[in-house]
């Protein structure tokens, strides 16, 4: 009999537990408890939850940085544990961080985008036809002799976005991408995010604050002892509960709230038209209907 052990999965968290010596205390501290999900390849999974959670944590574990205390990540069916994986998977795994500023180290674009190809040993030819196809790709087409310190933090953070996409990831994980940047820049991300999955097939983790983001995604891992740590198949309905937007620990979307008290007030709305117009066209037609009741 065959042991079959592999899944289609591409990410796995099995019972991970992580715990952390915290020096201020003089104690152990457990910074993730007992951790169950998947991810399947392809799939475009947000994760939120309130700050000093163990998000950023959570991302490190799933390229290998760091290593669960208990339990086990499987990353292609490779466990994280397992030293001979190591390199394969840093290279499954691309991670984009929060601060573009703590990602880049060298002086012009095309240094900063080959050095992780250099690394790789990737022949010179390779290393500039693929610096000039990311950069494309993120739409700095023709930047690759410009100084990396005379960039914008949007542009910088495409420039972190393209150095990872150039290694030629299977999964992607983003951790609060946006949370630096203006509404403008926020949206080239989130544009770009979206078009990795579409175009690319890439995996997709990430990580924010912005419910608007959270909601984009196929699905969403709610890091919270209330939502039981799990990740939920329909990002829009578990976001857009009333569990949710009544949990003061959370941001929530506007329109979800209005939709959600005009519910709880005996109206008859869809609570799930949260974009903005649909919102709109939800209270006005609650409206029409109670002019023409009035009229009758
Ligand atoms: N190197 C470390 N040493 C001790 N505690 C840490 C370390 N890194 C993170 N922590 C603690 O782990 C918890 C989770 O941190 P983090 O994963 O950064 O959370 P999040 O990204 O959700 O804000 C926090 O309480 C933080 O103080
Ligand atoms: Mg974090």
């Amino acid at each position: 009999m065959v042991l079959k052990t592999a899944t289609s999965a591409i990410i796995r968290c099995q019972n991970v537990t992580y715990k952390k010596f915290d020096s201020l205390s003089k104690s152990e501290k457990t910074i993730l408890d007992n951790i169950n999900f998947e991810i399947n390849r392809g799939e475009f999974v947000s994760i939120i939850g309130e700050n000093g959670c163990g998000k950023s944590t959570l991302s490190k574990l799933l390229n290998g940085l760091i290593l669960p205390t208990s339990g086990n990540v499987f990353v292609n069916n490779l466990n994280t544990k397992e030293p001979k994986n190591n390199l394969e998977i840093k290279k499954f795994v691309g991670l984009v961080f929060q601060n573009p500023e703590s990602q880049i180290i060298e002086a012009t674009i095309e240094e900063e985008i080959a050095f992780g190809l250099e690394n790789l040993c990737c022949s010179p030819e390779f290393i500039s036809q693929k610096i000039k196809q990311v950069l494309e790709y993120v739409d700095l087409k023709g930047f690759e002799k410009i100084s990396t310190n005379t960039l914008s933090g949007g542009q910088k953070q495409r420039l972190c976005i393209a150095s990872v996409i150039a290694m030629e990831p299977k999964v992607i994980i983003f951790d609060e991408p946006t949370s630096m940047l203006d509404t403008k820049s926020k949206k080239v991300i989130i544009d770009l995010i979206l078009k990795l999955k579409k175009e690319l097939n890439i995996t997709i983790i990430l990580i924010t604050h912005n419910v608007d983001e959270a909601i984009l995604a196929d699905k969403v891992l709610i890091m919270d002892d209330k939502f039981h740590n799990k990740l939920f198949e329909n990002p829009k309905e578990v976001l857009c509960s009333p569990k949710f937007i009544n949990y003061e620990k959370f941001e929530y979307l506007t329109s979800s709230y209005i939709l959600n008290s005009l519910k709880k007030l005996g109206y008859e709305v869809d609570t799930t038209k949260i974009d903005i117009n649909d919102c709109a066209e939800e209270i006005l037609n609650l409206l029409r209907n109670q002019k023409h009741a009035t009229n009758k």
